[in-house]
């Protein structure tokens, strides 16, 4: 079966034998028989660089469920094969606030809380209370809280000590209601809302504005197979950064504690030259250097052969190692 399809860059790899389960039932009758599975959701956060020996499970079970509400939240429980845009829009819709920044995120429920997805000041693990998984290894449903997933910046216990062990089947948020919080102080919202003349806005504006930001940078998977951004923002000690800042006055840069800043990747790449770059069908985004791109028939195995001349180049640089925020299967 043909996969390129199911992973949102695009790629041409194929799978043995594969199964779409739409239950968690389902999902433990096949882990009696096989627990060497590859699991596939939204496909949106991987580079296949080669076919898939193992059975592929697509993850599919929908379904968007109200727990409870008190005055000012709500409380809900998402399946985990719930496209993460559409579930946005429906919480907009509704009028439940806490993700409009995190609209036109690629990818699924399921896989939101593996990355701890973020943009425009938010990150998913400031609404995720918990996180439903199955254990493979023995098929019980494990109930995982917020404080547990243990979220960094782009990372969970899903990606460290528990990697591989579970299988996401539901996420559960606190959302809120009446009164919501906005956050838009991130620059590029601001200017968004003041070009419409926008002085209170609401859930719908901001996700308008995030959705018009993403649309001016980030490629359309549909149009130009990507995964977002491919690299991690790097965190440098602050003394590295001074060094750097004298030789490039114009470094962006977030202090993240006293002695680190974070500097972005999509800058070290467009500096080192690669912004807008194609060899083949293998790319870098012109309009957003972090993104690498499959404008139709790259191979996986070049688009990683790219990333690590990325690396090299931004090393030589630099004196920086950009790490891989993509899961690469190689
Ligand atoms: N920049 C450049 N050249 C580029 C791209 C960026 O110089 O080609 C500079 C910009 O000028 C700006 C800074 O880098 O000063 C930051 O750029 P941007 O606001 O576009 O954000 P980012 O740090 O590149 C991160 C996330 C994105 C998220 C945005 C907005 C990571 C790895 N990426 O990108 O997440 O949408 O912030 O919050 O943290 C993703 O993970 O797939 C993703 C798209």
């Amino acid at each position: 079966i043909p996969l390129k399809k199911y992973n949102t860059f695009g790629i041409s790899v194929n799978a043995k034998r594969f199964i779409s389960v739409d239950s968690v039932y389902l999902l433990q009758q096949i882990l009696k028989q096989e627990k060497d599975i590859f699991l596939i959701s939204g496909g949106s956060n991987m580079l296949l660089t080669k076919d898939i020996e193992k059975l592929v499970v697509h993850i599919d079970f929908k379904g968007i469920s109200i727990d409870r509400e008190d005055e000012n939240n709500v409380y809900l429980t998402v399946n985990a094969g719930e496209n993460w845009h559409e579930f946005v829009l429906w919480t907009i819709h509704n009028d439940f606030g806490g993700i409009e920044n995190l609209s036109l995120i690629p990818g699924n429920v399921g896989t939101c809380p593996i990355q701890n997805i973020g943009a425009y000041g938010v990150e998913v693990k400031d609404v995720i209370t918990k996180v439903e998984a199955l254990e493979i290894e023995t098929g019980k449903l494990v109930s995982f809280s917020n404080e547990v997933c243990d979220f960094g910046y782009r990372n969970s216990i899903f990606k460290n000590e528990e990697k591989g062990k579970y299988i996401i089947v539901a996420v559960s948020f606190k959302l809120t209601k009446n009164k919501h919080t906005l956050n838009t102080s991130y620059g590029a919202i601001e200017t968004e809302l003041e070009a419409k003349n926008i002085v209170s806005p609401s859930l719908q504006d901001v996700s308008n504005a995030v959705i018009a930001i993403r649309k001016s940078k980030l490629p359309d998977p549909k149009e130009i197979g990507n995964s977002g951004s491919f690299f991690k923002n790097p965190v440098i000690s602050k003394d590295q950064f001074l060094e750097l800042q004298k030789e490039n006055p114009n470094i962006p840069n977030y202090p993240v504690s006293d002695t680190e800043i974070k500097v972005p990747a999509g800058w070290l790449v467009e500096q080192s030259g690669f912004k807008g770059k194609r060899f083949g069908d293998a790319g870098i985004h012109e309009k957003q250097a972090l993104v690498l791109v499959n404008y139709g028939n790259a191979s996986g195995k070049e688009i990683y052969l790219l990333a690590q001349k990325i690396q090299e180049k931004v090393f030589k640089n630099f004196g920086i190692s950009l790490e891989i925020e993509v899961n690469v299967i190689a």
